[in-house]
């Protein structure tokens, strides 16, 4: 089967690092929108068009069996239209607040995302439905996405933005951050340092893959050290050229160290 990852940009890349180790034996194919990134800030209306730009390339010209929109972003305005368009799965990403709250029925909740998705109609029917102890606050973390794509991981730049934004909260009543959005995940060492060690990471990154794996029909396995195959896009475009399947590469390696920090 051919599967095809869509984000904005690397974001996508911690959901693409985990989905090739549990489905082995499946084709990947991914796609970075570079020449939009970032989503986050832009108009819901602009967003939209792109969206619905990359998944009629990877359905009707790289005939991809299945999509995971592997962006909370991209999945907040646009899955549903996609959905009614075409008829193979298309999965979407969403901030995991339910598995946040079922794993902490008493302490507050963190959800870090972009600003279309913090205002966004869809987490707010989510968090209707189950913060019932309304227990989850909300922050937008717009300048990540902009360190994340120019590589800018770990500096005091990155630190002494996430200190100020989440100088609001009284951390330590919190039970865990809901990265809410891909691209956050690149971040978990630098945001190891500055939460208390009572804060737990929570993500929607294996669900989305198991639901996936679901609609799609196929099976996975433990992650092991077999990868299935992928084939790299920035919006569609294949990527070549050794810069950048180098910064791929890095991307790739950094996402899967990421994943190891809880
Ligand atoms: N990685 C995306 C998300 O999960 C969006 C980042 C952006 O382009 O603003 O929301």
């Amino acid at each position: 089967m051919r599967i095809a990852l869509f984000d904005s940009g690397i974001g996508g890349l911690t959901v693409l690092s985990h989905a090739r180790r549990v489905l082995p034996s499946e084709e990947f194919l991914f796609l970075a929108d570079r020449d939009h990134v970032p989503y986050g800030t832009k108009t819901e209306e602009e967003v939209r068009g792109y969206v619905r730009d990359a998944v009629t390339f990877l359905i009707e010209e790289q005939g991809a069996d299945a999509v995971l929109i592997a962006c909370n972003t991209a999945t907040s305005v646009a899955a549903e239209e996609m959905r009614n368009i075409y008829d193979v799965p298309i999965i979407g990403m969403e901030p995991a607040v339910k598995k946040a709250l079922a794993q902490d029925a008493e302490r507050r909740v963190l959800v870090a995302a972009t600003p279309i998705t913090v205002r966004g109609e869809k987490l707010r029917r989510l968090i209707e439905e189950y913060d019932t102890n309304h227990l989850i606050d909300l922050v937008a973390l717009p300048r990540l996405v902009q360190f994340a794509e120019r590589e800018e991981f770990v500096s005091p730049r990155v630190e002494e933005y996430l200190w100020n934004a989440l100088a609001p909260f009284d951390l330590i009543r919190y039970s865990s951050i809901v990265l809410g959005c891909t691209h956050f995940n690149y971040f978990k060492d630098t945001l190891r340092r500055i939460l208390p060690k009572t804060m737990h990471f929570v993500d929607g990154n294996e669900g989305s893959i198991e639901e996936l794996a679901r609609r799609a029909g196929v099976h996975t396995v433990p992650a092991g050290v077999a990868k299935a195959p992928c084939r790299f896009f920035a919006s569609g475009r294949p990527i070549t050229g050794t810069e950048a399947i180098a910064r791929l590469e890095r991307s790739i390696e950094r996402a899967a160290r990421m994943e190891e920090i809880v």
